[in-house]
């Protein structure tokens, strides 16, 4: 399906972008040009985007690697962890 007429850009070509780490319309934008002439794909675009985030970030999980590991036991840090003693 197209998603910007006056360029030609696909979904597809959107997802294989999300896929290769872009993450927004501006990079979008940078790359192919999308949204620059009359701007009415940009909405369309960024709900694209999401639904690849969403799609890539699911796959990971059903891989059963977490995409950000902390463990069990992390001790919880208070703020005056990081205040420097005054004297
Ligand atoms: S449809 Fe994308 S700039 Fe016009």
């Amino acid at each position: 399906m197209y998603v910007c007429l006056c360029k030609g850009i696909t979904d597809k070509q959107i997802v294989q972008a999300v896929n290769n780490g872009t993450a927004s319309v501006r990079e979008l934008r940078q790359q192919f040009g999308l949204g620059d002439q009359c701007g009415k794909c940009t909405f369309m675009a960024r709900g694209v985007i999401n639904e690849a985030m969403q799609n890539s970030s699911a796959r990971q999980n059903s891989s059963g690697k977490p995409e950000i590991f902390v463990p069990s036991n992390t001790p919880s840090v208070s703020s005056s962890y990081f205040t420097l003693p005054t004297n």
